[in-house]
């Protein structure tokens, strides 16, 4: 059985096994049979990769299964290179398009603005496809070229790529537009000196490029937008909003970005540039009034806590204090400037209190914090 399945030497093998349990597989097969799938694939599909194309969809269907049953049968290959390649595919082909222009050589091009490393990787014919922000350039850790190294308040340093996959995940239904972010491996030496001791790969969060984006300030942007990433800062407790961290796409879609300053352990300092704009005063559609009473805390919190492994109870807490913070007083028709307004600085003062850790006991007490509220 093995010879033959050896002799096959095609993704089909890894699927088969689930019916053949007891077949014992050498690690080298596997990996072949991934690397020819991937092969396939490259080979098959002229041009660039990315999510919006249809043809792309049943084979990352495929990839998806072979992945799936490896992390079943064989969870000691699953992070081996030739499964993460497929891997990668499955989950975001813009990191497939990013990793054959690498390989071709084609130079990521490094961004100015901002504290991060960040760069824009580029599809093979040269136009950004990603931006990526390697985890260790980030702002505060030694290899940051932008002079910003050393403790930030209120950041874990060094983890906020986890937290831009986190405010990915938290958006759910996509209902603030957070681009597809997820977390990368791309070869170092093209975002830095690739030393004896460091590994060759390096980590990262990639988010898909926004094409032909501006930032959000200073440029007009409806109010259904502008709110819903108010919702989204209310529940990652977003330290970093201003409003070059909100792109409007070509269509005047809001797309926020940057959360590596969110779903801190401690948001102390909470930013929301979108108080500045009148629209905020407006109250809540309908829309998000229905998106925001259907948020399940419970489940938001089991994401975090999963993602972000060193998220203790007591830090776990916040996100519930202002996920029910807000489900209260949407309900009660505040508006997300009242909300926002309540939050801003006065969070860890005023609203969130670690005592209280029952939920009757937080019930209470934001029912008392809202009454109490002049707005
Ligand atoms: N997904 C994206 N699509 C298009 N442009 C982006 C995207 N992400 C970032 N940028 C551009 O790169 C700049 C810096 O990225 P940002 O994530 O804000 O990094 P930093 O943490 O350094 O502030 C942004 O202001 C924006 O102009
Ligand atoms: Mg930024």
């Amino acid at each position: 059985m093995v010879t033959r399945l050896e002799q096959t030497n095609n993704i089909k093998v890894i699927l088969n096994l689930k019916e053949h349990p007891s077949v014992d597989v050498s690690a080298t097969v596997i990996r072949d049979a991934c690397e020819n799938f991937f092969s396939k694939i490259c080979k098959n599909v002229p041009g660039k990769f990315y999510s919006g194309r249809r043809e792309l969809h049943p084979i990352r269907q495929d990839a998806r299964k072979v992945v799936k049953a490896i992390k079943h049968l064989y969870p000691d290959l699953y992070s081996s290179e030739s499964v993460r390649k497929l891997r990668d595919f499955a989950r975001c082909p813009e990191l497939t398009e990013a990793f054959l222009a690498l390989q071709k050589g084609i130079k990521p091009k490094k961004v100015d603005i901002g504290n991060s490393g960040t760069y824009f990787v580029l599809d093979r014919q040269k136009r950004p496809i990603g931006v990526f922000k390697p985890k260790d350039q980030e702002a505060g850790t030694e290899g940051n070229r932008k002079g910003i190294i050393g403790p930030i308040r209120g950041v874990e340093v060094g983890k906020c790529y986890q937290r831009e996959r986190v405010a990915y995940l938290l958006d759910r239904h996509h209902f603030a537009r957070v681009p597809k972010t997820v977390i990368a491996r791309l070869p170092r030496s093209y975002f830095e000196e690739q030393t004896a001791r460091k590994p060759e790969l390096t980590k990262g969060s990639f988010q898909r490029f926004v094409p032909s984006a501006i930032h959000a300030r200073g440029n007009p942007i409806s109010t259904e937008d502008l709110q819903r990433t108010a919702v989204l800062d209310f529940r990652i407790l977003n330290q970093d909003r201003h409003l070059k961290n909100l792109l409007l796409d070509k269509k005047g879609r809001a797309r926020p970005i940057d959360h590596g300053f969110a779903l801190q352990l401690d948001a102390l300092d909470l930013r929301f540039e979108w108080l500045d704009y009148s629209q905020t005063k407006e109250p809540f559609s309908k829309k998000i009034l229905a998106y925001i009473e259907k948020i399940d805390t419970e489940k938001d919190l089991k994401l975090i806590q999963r993602r972000i492994p060193t998220i203790t109870k007591s830090n776990l807490l916040r996100f519930k204090f202002a996920s029910l913070l807000l489900k209260k007083a949407a309900k009660r028709g505040w508006t997300p400037h009242q909300i926002g307004t309540l939050m801003i600085n006065r969070f860890e003062s005023h609203i969130f209190d670690p005592s209280k850790t029952s939920d009757a006991e937080i019930d209470r007490h934001l029912e008392k914090i809202l009454t109490n509220s002049l707005h």
